[in-house]
Parts: structure tokens; sequence; C-alpha cells
């Protein structure tokens, strides 16, 4: 059983999170997701529009993943890595580098953005066609 490891705040799912987390799943067979809690995102300077139970939820319903745990700071992540047995951490290439003090514990991969999608260009396209309305 290869058990795999990703992060991150999964706001308003779409399409480049559906591909990652795909493509993570497909690297081993159990993929578990650390999911920012509303209150680690306010210390990032985030601010998710589903509450961090909402995005739990859309998550658990998706066929890749296994199991959803709170991510409550940058510094649980080796702790995570052991907890959890995990073999693979995979992250977005935005992040390249940043977890390679994981190697110790477990394979790092870091995975191709899908281009032209985030949640926070759905949230500037959706208000800009707000305001265009207004
Ligand atoms: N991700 C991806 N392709 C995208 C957007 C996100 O592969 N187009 C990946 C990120 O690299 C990360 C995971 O999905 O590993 C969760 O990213 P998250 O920050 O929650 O999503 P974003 O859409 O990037 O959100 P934001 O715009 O708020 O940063």
């Amino acid at each position: 059983m290869k058990r795999i490891l990703t992060y991150g705040t999964f706001d308003l799912l779409h399409e480049g999170h559906i591909n990652i987390l795909r493509r993570a799943k497909a690297l081993g067979d159990y993929l578990i997701i650390g999911l920012s809690k509303d209150e680690f995102n306010a210390i990032k300077g985030k601010k998710a529009y589903y509450s961090y139970e909402a995005r739990k939820n859309l998550l658990e319903a998706l066929r890749y993943v296994d199991l959803v745990i709170p991510e409550n700071n940058w510094e649980q992540k080796v702790d995570d890595v052991k907890k959890y047995e995990v073999d693979t951490f995979v992250m977005g290439d935005d992040w390249v580098g940043k977890f390679d003090f994981l190697q110790e514990y477990c394979e790092v991969v870091y995975l191709p953005r899908t281009e032209g999608i985030s949640t926070t260009k759905i949230k500037d396209d959706l208000k800009l066609k707000i305001d265009n309305l207004l």
C-alpha cells in the first residue's frame, strides 16, 4: 500500500484541483489531503469562500481522495508523514523546492500546475462579471 500526502486549501474546487488529485492518487494507492483550516488560512492571509467543513465534505466525495486531515500550521508535515506512514509527498510546482526537507522522510514530488485556472482567478473573474452588471 503506497500512501500519498498533499496539502492545500482547495476552495471553490476546480479542474486544476481535480487534475492534481488524480495525478497524485495515480502515484500510489491511498491519498491523504492535509486541508488548510480556516484559522491557518487567516495566518497565511487567505480567506476561503467555503468553510473547512464544506471543503472537506466536497473533497471526501471525490473518488481519488481516501482521507482528509486538518492542516493547522507549517510545522506539522514531518509529524504527518511519520504518523500516516507516507511514502510520497506531492505538491504543485508553484511550491518547487520548498518541501525538499521532507526527502529525509519520504519521496517528494512536484507536479505541474494546470494552466489558466486558480481559485483566485475564479474569484476575480466572477467579481469582474458582477461589476460589469452593476
Ligand atoms: N493546483 C494545480 N493547478 C492549478 C491550481 C492549483 O495543480 N491550476 C494545485 C496547487 O499547486 C496545490 C493544490 O492544487 O498543490 C491546492 O492548491 P490551492 O492553493 O488550494 O489552489 P489555487 O487554485 O492555487 O488557490 P489560490 O488561487 O487561492 O492560491
